[in-house]
C-alpha cells in the first residue's frame, strides 16, 4: 500500500536506502562476507564473455553493469537491447554468458532472446525482482533484487537494485579470481545507502529546481561522459516517460556534432559531473550549450563541485556513483510529472509489464 504517499514513484524512491541494506543483508554469509550462490560464480568464471540482454531502464542498469563487471572481473562484457539481439546479434565468443536483467521476469523482448540462448545450449542468469518469473523459471540461475514490489510504471529502486546486485556478484567474482584483495563494497553501497537517504531528505530542493527548470519546457538534455553517460540515459528515459518532456541523454561530447543544433534560449541542460577524469570537458560541453542560450543545471559530486552547482551528491566509490546521482533526476522527474498533473504511476500509453514482442 502506498498509504500516506501520494504515488507509488515517490515511495519506491524514498525505498531506496532500505532496499540497499536489505539487499547487503541477503547477500551476506555468516562470515559477514558479501557472498553469491557458487554455481553462479563458477558458471561466470569458465565464460569468455558476459552478454547482458534487457529493455529500457534494466538496459540502463545493464550499461552500468558493464562497467562493473569489466572493472571488477576483467570479463569482456557486452550490453545488448533485447529487441534487437535477434537482428544485430553479435559473433558470440566460445563460452558466453548471458544474463537477463528484468524488474518484473515477464518482458517478451528479452524472453525471445532467452529462448534462443536456451536452444543454443548457453547458460544464463536472470536478475530480477520476481521469483517464479518467467525469466527466472527459464534460466539456469537468478539473482533476486529484493526490492519488494514495484508497482509505478516508472522504474526507479529496481535499477538502483540492479546495479547493487552486479556490484556485489561482480566483487565475488572479482575476489575469487585474485584480482581484488579485500572486498569493499559491502561498505561502500552502505555508505551509498546513506547518501541516497541524505539527497531524499533534501528533496523540497529538487522540487524547487523542478519548477524553476522544467515547468514550461517542451523539451530537455542530460549529458555526461563515462558512468555519467549511462545514467543521463536513465534520467532522460525516466523524464520523458511520465513528464511527456521530449527528453535526449547524451554523450557530453556528442552534443557538438550535431545534437547542439536543437539548443535554443532556455533549453534545460543538465550535466551529471561525478568522475573526476571527465568533469572538466563535460562542464567545458555544458558551457558550448549555455553560450548558446541553455538554461544549464549540474548536477556533480563533493570534491568535484563548484559553488555554482546546483545538485551536489555526497561522494561515494566512483564505481557506485550512478546509485546516488540518479536519484535526483528521479525526483526531478517525479515532480516535473506531478506539477503537470499527470498520473504519476500510470504515465500514457505503458504498462508496468510489456508481454509483447
Ligand atoms: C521505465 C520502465 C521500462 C522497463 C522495461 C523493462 O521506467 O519501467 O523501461 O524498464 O519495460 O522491464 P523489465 O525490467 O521488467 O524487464
Amino acid at each position: 500500500e502506498k498509504g500516506t504517499y501520494p504515488y507509488y514513484m515517490l515511495k519506491e524512491i524514498d525505498e531506496q536506502p532500505a532496499v540497499m541494506r536489505k539487499l547487503l543483508l541477503k547477500y551476506q554469509d555468516e562470515n559477514n562476507n558479501l557472498t553469491v550462490d557458487q554455481a553462479i560464480v563458477d558458471a561466470m568464471l569458465e565464460s569468455d564473455r558476459v552478454y547482458i540482454i534487457a529493455a529500457g531502464t534494466s538496459y540502463n542498469g545493464g550499461l552500468v553493469g558493464k562497467e562493473l563487471i569489466e572493472k571488477m572481473t576483467h570479463i569482456p562484457t557486452e550490453v545488448h537491447v533485447s529487441s534487437e539481439f535477434g537482428y544485430n546479434t553479435p559473433i558470440l565468443s566460445e563460452k558466453p554468458f548471458f544474463i537477463f536483467l528484468s524488474q518484473s521476469g515477464e518482458t517478451a523482448d528479452s524472453r525471445q532472446v532467452l529462448v534462443k540462448t536456451n536452444a543454443l545450449g548457453h547458460p544464463s542468469l536472470t536478475v530480477t525482482n520476481v521469483a517464479g518469473s518467467t525469466l527466472s523459471r527459464e534460466s539456469n540461475f537468478t539473482l533476486l533484487l529484493n526490492a519488494g514490489p514495484e508497482i509505478a510504471v516508472a522504474s526507479t529502486k529496481a535499477y538502483t537494485a540492479q546495479i547493487a546486485v552486479l556490484a556485489i556478484l561482480s566483487e565475488v567474482i572479482g575476489i575469487e579470481k585474485g584480482l581484488i584483495n579485500k572486498g569493499t563494497m559491502l561498505h561502500d553501497i552502505g555508505i551509498a545507502a546513506n547518501a541516497i537517504q541524505a539527497i531524499i531528505d533534501d528533496k523540497e530542493k529538487i522540487e524547487s529546481l523542478a519548477s524553476d527548470y522544467l515547468s514550461t519546457s517542451r523539451n530537455a538534455f542530460y549529458i555526461g561522459r563515462g558512468m555519467d553517460y549511462h545514467v543521463a540515459l536513465e534520467a532522460a528515459l525516466k523524464l520523458k516517460e511520465i513528464s511527456y518532456i521530449q527528453t535526449e541523454g547524451f554523450a557530453a561530447g556528442e552534443l557538438k556534432h550535431g545534437t547542439i543544433a536543437l539548443i535554443e534560449e532556455d533549453t534545460p541542460v543538465i550535466a551529471l559531473v561525478t568522475e573526476k577524469r571527465v568533469a572538466g570537458h563535460t562542464r567545458g560541453n555544458l558551457q558550448e550549450t549555455k553560450a548558446r542560450g541553455a538554461h544549464a543545471m549540474v548536477i556533480s559530486m563533493e570534491g568535484l563541485d563548484r559553488p555554482e552547482d546546483q545538485i551536489v551528491i555526497p561522494h561515494v566509490n566512483p564505481l557506485l556513483s550512478a546509485l546516488v546521482s540518479v536519484i535526483p533526476t528521479q525526483l526531478l522527474a517525479y515532480y516535473c510529472s506531478l506539477h503537470r498533473g499527470n498520473d504519476v504511476d500510470k504515465p500514457r500509453n505503458l504498462a508496468k509489464s510489456v508481454t509483447v514482442e
